[in-house]
């Protein structure tokens, strides 16, 4: 049997089917833009082994109890809070941890879409050069045939300086999304996981693969994999952690909805599992797609948010194949952004149903549109609004537009805020036995998810933002 929510709500038609959902979910612009973006900036190896530390010890326990909340829970992220507490003999109030999920997923949601309209714009403009290629006899041309590198490297600029443009993109791509969770968590949600993910993996592989034989694969795996530990700065820490938990969806009401819609003898534990494991391995991937192209045309991997928009291209210009590779490399991440983005919009928007008893199109509709005009903001403050400073007084804000402040704000704040109430509340707060049932683990793997969830994760989580943020907040 499905399972069902509150609101009446159709669940996953089958293990599998929530499976393909929330890896569909987690993974996403998160792997492919915001990872490799880091990492690259963060020196490469040391990023990348505290990543994998706080996915592995944090991230993993972590997915196992929000979506153990929300299958006992049984509603939107807000009143599944409120039941799990109610059974607990807690206050209700720990409704109040969904509305901060739900409010981070929301903020997300917003800057996500105007990326995610850039990555159109990839796929638009790289189509375009690809058939034209196509129909001049050369379909294994170099992508961008003839072009400078700066004018590449401009194509972004030029995107950047045109409001209208940004703004139809993201009008585009929070379209699909409103569209294909108006049409229900079976018949649109799951049926996208359904068809997008296996896609989206052919094609993973296939550039791996051909990045691997074209590019500088040592190079590479030598950034990613060797640690220099001098590295790892409080801010580095915390920029992990948010990481972590933004690839893995957690802390924004992603899993919490997704879970109340798993069926009661789906084994929670093995399959938070594989969650974890697919999104972590499809991070690295991206690594290992990315880092050899950018090392074999001498490209710096510190690229910043435009790494995969001004440095791939500049390397498809001169990659045998490249214009067919960089068409295809963007369509892939466009497959993964659309499996996001509805997770992100399917937590406010059950939440909304739940709350004014509205249609889930209506819901949909209407949160959408909400986030989009929060959006626009975003994309204005690429041209029109480009000395704004939403949070300037904060020195870790004091120089990043509208769009990188709520990222930073959601992923080095909220989300870790959010995860550290979600371990305080599995870890003391909800009813053992409850947990321990729904979680499907025994013996000593049960104890060792208990301590993670209550002493490791609470513990690193504040360590982090307290030293991550204060300092900036202390003006040091
Ligand atoms: N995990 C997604 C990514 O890596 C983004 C995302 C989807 C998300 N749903 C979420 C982030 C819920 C936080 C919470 O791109």
């Amino acid at each position: 049997m499905a399972g069902a929510t509150a609101s009446g709500e159709q669940g996953w038609s089958s293990r599998t089917a929530f499976i393909l959902a929330a890896v569909g979910a987690a993974v996403g612009l998160g792997n492919i833009w915001r990872f490799p973006t880091l990492a690259g900036e963060n020196g490469g190896g040391a990023f990348v082994l505290v990543y994998i530390a706080f996915v592995v010890l944090l991230g993993l326990p972590l997915v196992l109890s929000e979506i153990l909340l929300g299958r006992t829970g049984g509603s939107d992220a807000i009143g599944s809070m409120r039941n799990v507490a109610e059974q607990s003999g807690r206050s209700k109030r720990w409704g109040a941890l969904g509305a901060l999920q739900i409010t981070a997923g929301f903020l997300i949601l917003s800057f996500y879409s105007v990326v995610a309209g850039w990555v159109i714009n990839y796929v638009f403009i790289s189509g375009g050069d690809f058939f034209g290629a196509l129909f001049a006899g050369d379909p294994f041309s170099v992508a961008f045939n003839g072009e400078t590198q700066d004018q590449i490297t401009g194509r972004m600029g030029d995107l950047f300086a045109d409001p209208m443009r940004l703004i139809i993109l993201h009008v585009l791509f929070m379209a699909a999304t409103v569209g294909i969770v108006a049409s229900g968590v079976h018949d649109g949600i799951e049926k996208a996981a359904k068809w997008l993910m296996p896609a989206f993996f052919v094609l993973l592989i296939i550039i791996t693969i051909y990045g691997a034989f074209t590019g500088n694969f040592a190079e590479a795996v030598a950034f990613m994999f060797t640690p220099d530990f001098s590295k790892i700065t409080p801010i580095v820490l915390n920029e992990a952690l948010g990481q972590a938990l933004f690839s893995l969806s957690l802390a924004a009401g992603g899993l919490l909805t997704y879970g109340a819609y798993v069926s009661k003898d789906v084994n929670l534990a093995p399959t938070a599992g594989l969650i974890a494991l697919a999104d972590t391995s499809v991070a690295i991937l991206a690594g290992l797609m990315i880092f050899p192209i950018v090392f074999a045309v001498g490209l710096d991997p510190a690229g910043g948010p435009a790494l995969i928009f001004q440095t791939l291209p500049v390397a498809f210009n001169v990659m045998p194949g490249g214009a067919l590779v960089g068409m295809v490399f963007f369509i892939l991440i466009f497959f993964a952004a659309l499996t996001s983005s509805i997770s992100l919009l399917e937590g406010p928007t059950a939440w909304t149903m739940d709350r004014f008893g509205w249609g889930r199109k209506k819901a949909a509709l209407i949160v959408g549109m909400v986030a989009w005009l929060i959006g626009v903001a975003c994309a204005l403050g690429y041209n029109m609004w480009s000395d704004v400073r939403l949070l300037g007084f904060w020195n870790i804000f004091a120089e990043t537009d509208i769009l990188d402040t709520l990222d930073g704000f959601t992923g080095k704040i909220m989300l870790p805020l959010g995860a550290l109430f979600v371990a305080i509340f599995v870890g003391w707060r909800a009813d053992a036995n409850v947990v321990k049932a729904q979680s499907g683990l025994s013996g000593g793997m049960f104890i060792l998810w208990r301590f993670l969830v209550a002493w490791a994760a609470p513990v690193a989580v504040s360590l982090v933002l307290i030293f991550g943020l204060l300092p900036g907040l202390l003006g040091e």
